[in-house]
């Protein structure tokens, strides 16, 4: 791995404890204007002090992010879906890499579908946009999507992952799930875990724990934290559990007293 690829992967995943805490407000790129990303810069203003990095849309970045800010970008590069559409696994790559080096991201993501119809198309979009990603040492993160029919199932994460390790990606977002140790050990590059749907507050600090304790390198959360009582609580708890290794009872009281305050 060059040195700007590794330069920008470590912007993400932070050398002094291996880890990342990574905040995903890309949902409107299908979803449109999703709960909690009515007004995105509103909501993501207040959470940057406490985030490793954003994961979002060219248009939420040009729009909603001044660009002072030195947080690192993960891109959203895949898509071309929308929630009302035939299909939510018929992506393409929506923006160019030199779009992405003009906003000087850190990483590139894309969705892959394995299993549904498009599967062939989004796994040669992976393997494009590793090529473009390796010429200009841009990371690639690739997102397990999983298919309504797919059981979010070790046998099915770990095929997932793997699959997106071996056509180049540089790390790798899935869903935590029973025996995710063996996901870990059969992946090797670094697994980031998505959230998924909104669940209570102790049980997403839950989620993180379980995670971070079976060899995730961090988190991607996205609605777990913008659709809770307390963003910014969520987040700074996630964080004491990703970075700091506290347990989950620690982290909630933390997250109750930030929501209290
Ligand atoms: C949406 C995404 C999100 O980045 C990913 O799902 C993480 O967000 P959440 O924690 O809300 O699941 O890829 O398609």
């Amino acid at each position: 791995m060059d040195w700007g690829m590794k330069n920008r992967l470590s912007r993400i995943i932070k050398p002094d404890t291996g880890r990342t805490v990574m905040l995903a407000v890309d949902h409107g790129y299908f979803l449109g204007a999703t709960s909690g990303l009515e007004e995105p810069g509103k909501t993501i203003k207040p959470l940057l002090p406490y985030a490793d990095s954003l994961m979002l849309t060219r248009g939420v970045l040009r729009t909603s992010l001044a660009a002072e800010n030195d947080i690192p970008i993960v891109l959203r590069v895949s898509g071309g879906t929308s929630i009302i559409g035939k299909s939510l696994s018929d992506e393409g790559i929506t923006v160019s890499m030199e779009d992405a080096l003009r906003l000087n991201v850190s990483a590139v993501a894309l969705s892959i579908f394995v299993g549904t119809e498009y599967e062939k198309q989004t796994l040669l979009s992976l393997s494009k946009l590793v090529d473009v990603g390796e010429k200009y040492g841009i990371p690639v993160l690739a997102v397990t999507a999983v298919g309504k029919e797919m059981n979010r199932d070790v046998r099915y994460l770990s095929l997932c992952c793997r699959i997106a390790a071996e056509l180049g990606a540089h790390f790798v977002k899935t869903y935590y799930c029973e025996n995710f140790t063996q996901v870990v050990k059969e992946c090797p590059v670094p697994i980031v875990i998505a959230g998924g749907k909104k669940i209570e507050e102790r049980a997403a600090l839950e989620l993180a724990f379980c995670a971070a304790r079976d060899g995730a390198v961090g988190v991607d959360m996205g609605r777990n934290i913008f659709q809770s009582d307390c963003p910014q609580g969520m987040l700074r708890a996630v964080r004491e559990i990703v970075h700091k290794k506290a347990k989950v009872e620690q982290a909630f009281e933390l997250y109750e007293s930030i929501k209290n305050r």
